[in-house]
């Protein structure tokens, strides 16, 4: 029904159906995974084009490679195992994850080619083995090195992965977001990696994608409990976080408590109550006013007796945290967490100088500003947009953005986008292959030339003229200027490193590895066996 469905790609889909595919398995693998990269290719760069995922009635609508490789339901083993590369690049380093499947699409479009002519496996394997090498070396030949104390490299590199997004007109409200978040949880001079993990997004439906905000401090998405009038706003915070429940004890499933009469159930009652009051006056004594309560599975974290007698002690409270968010909030603020009464002492409690009930189109979001003694330095991003697929994606491409400045932290170095990067590869590539001999050199040269499937894409997603513009570019970097690559945006070529079209020697070397891998990884499959 839907002809552009990618749950088998429709090519590979009439491929098969008209008998085309290759009886010669390899050949018939290499066509499989060449329709996929194919179908895939529209997304790539600033004018790529989103695609709709449509699965169990819900629809997604993204531009983001690994995204589209996860969701599309490929029933062929070698489609899944291309969408194994994008998910790999995804972990590795977040971003290129669609340069990734077309560059390994064209990679084996040149063998195809290759093996038709009689060149045997085994040969453009060890081929591609000095390909990779090589490529690796040229790459840090070109690679910038990068400072960042320079924070305007930085928000470059980040809207140079916002632009290829859908959200790519407000990349200059969120390019600046993310570099701030990133800075803020670093040490410039120490830092070699960072934990994403630390940066939380909370998406709200509603208001624009230019309301998205860094929020100054730790945010979480729980409301405080407001019934009885406790307090949503605390000044010089005092915050406990409990792992137990604050409510009547529960009998064991032995024993049995038999009530004779009103006056014994009174008793009860009375002792309950009793037994409570003593918990909130002990939690009061520690100088907390605030508590915030895991979710427990087996009863409620707290009774409505306690939530009364908290909220006439001025204790403001939030219940039902999430186990995986616990830790994360206890490291923030610099709490220890609180497993039973007992325990329950001062210098477990984390110091906050304000804590704030924010309301965004009635969700409400608490904002914890002025954590004293964090034990792990954290900031929130606060996504607003008017849908859910707009948020969604909103988010996608933030974390996409995040890890290109997780790369830059890590290796700190960039390469030219807008195609440059490729260009100039590909040349130094031929360059070297006229010092080898034979068919290896012819290979070589081939593989080579399957990096102009990236410049050629871009262009032809945009609009331009592809072989006029890559001829083009090909003279001035045969001239030394080994940064001319294309703007798509702007339909020019330029200095890739004035037009701020720059990204992370990682994501490019990680595109790299994973592609060569994954060509050499099915020039060895000569059969599948079904079990
Ligand atoms: N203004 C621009 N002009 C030309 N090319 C650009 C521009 N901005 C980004 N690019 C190029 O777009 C490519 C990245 O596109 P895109 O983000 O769609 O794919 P990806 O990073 O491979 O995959 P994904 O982001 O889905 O994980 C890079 O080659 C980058 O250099
Ligand atoms: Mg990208």
């Amino acid at each position: 029904m839907y002809t552009h469905s990618l749950s088998l790609p429709t090519k590979i889909k009439l491929l098969l159906q008209k008998g085309l595919l290759d009886t010669n398995i390899q050949l018939s693998n290499f066509l499989i995974a060449k329709g996929v990269s194919d179908a895939i290719r529209t997304s790539l760069g600033p004018h790529g084009m989103d695609k709709v995922i449509l699965s169990d009635n819900e629809i997604l609508i993204t531009n983001d490679g690994a995204t589209i490789m996860k969701n599309a339901k490929f029933d062929h083993p070698v489609a899944k195992l291309l969408v194994n590369v994008s998910e790999s690049q995804d972990s590795e380093v977040g971003d290129g994850t669609t340069s990734v499947i077309i560059l390994s699409g064209s990679l084996l479009g040149a063998s195809i080619n290759l093996i038709r002519r009689g060149i045997p496996g085994n040969r453009l394997t060890k081929c591609l083995g000095i390909f990779l090498e090589e490529t690796k070396k040229i790459l840090l030949k070109i690679a910038i090195p990068i400072n960042l104390k320079s924070s305007y490299t930085l928000y470059s590199a980040a809207c140079t992965a916002l632009e290829s997004k859908v959200i790519s007109s407000h990349c200059h409200i969120l390019a600046p977001i993310v570099v701030k978040s990133i800075l803020s949880i670093i040490d410039k001079k120490k830092s070699f990696n960072v934990d994403l993990k630390r940066i939380k997004l909370i998406k709200k439906i509603g208001g624009t994608i230019e309301q998205t905000e860094l929020i100054n401090g730790i945010a979480i998405d729980y409301p405080v409990i407001k019934s009885y009038g406790g307090p949503n706003n605390m000044i010089n915070a005092k915050v406990a976080l409990i792992q137990f429940s604050i409510s009547s004890p529960s009998t064991d499933t032995d024993n049995l408590i038999v009530i004779e009469n009103y006056a014994h159930m009174d008793k009860l009652l009375k002792e309950e109550k009793q037994l409570i009051i003593s918990f909130c006056r002990k939690i009061k004594s520690t100088g907390c006013n605030v508590i915030l309560s895991q979710k427990s599975i087996l009863k409620e974290s707290m009774c409505d007796y306690a939530i009364q007698i908290f909220a006439q002690m001025k204790i403001m409270l939030v219940r039902d945290i999430e186990r995986d968010e616990f830790l994360f909030i206890a490291d923030s603020l610099g709490c220890i967490p609180i497993i039973d009464i007992e325990t329950f002492s001062s210098d477990k409690l984390g110091s906050v100088d304000q804590i704030e009930e924010k309301n965004y189109n009635a969700q409400k979001v608490l904002i914890f500003k002025g954590v004293r003694n964090p034990r792990i330095k954290s900031s929130t991003i606060l996504i607003r947009s008017s849908n859910k697929h707009l948020l969604e994606e909103t988010e996608r491409s933030l974390h996409d953005a995040l890890c290109v400045m997780r790369s830059i932290i890590r290796r700190r170095f960039l390469i030219t986008g807008g195609g440059a990067m490729e260009i100039e590869v590909a040349l130094s590539l031929k360059q070297y292959g006229k010092t080898l001999t034979g068919i290896n050199s012819y290979c070589f040269n081939a593989f080579a030339h399957s990096l102009e499937i990236i410049p050629y894409t871009l262009c032809e997603n945009a609009g331009l003229e592809p072989i006029e513009i890559i001829s083009r570019m090909k003279k001035y970097h045969m001239n030394g200027k080994k940064t001319i690559g294309i703007n798509t945006r702007r339909g020019i070529l330029g200095n890739m490193i004035k037009e701020n079209i720059i990204s992370p020697l990682l994501v490019a070397t990680s595109i790299f590895n994973m592609s060569v891998e994954f060509a050499i990884q099915l020039l060895k499959i000569d059969s599948i066996i079904e079990t």
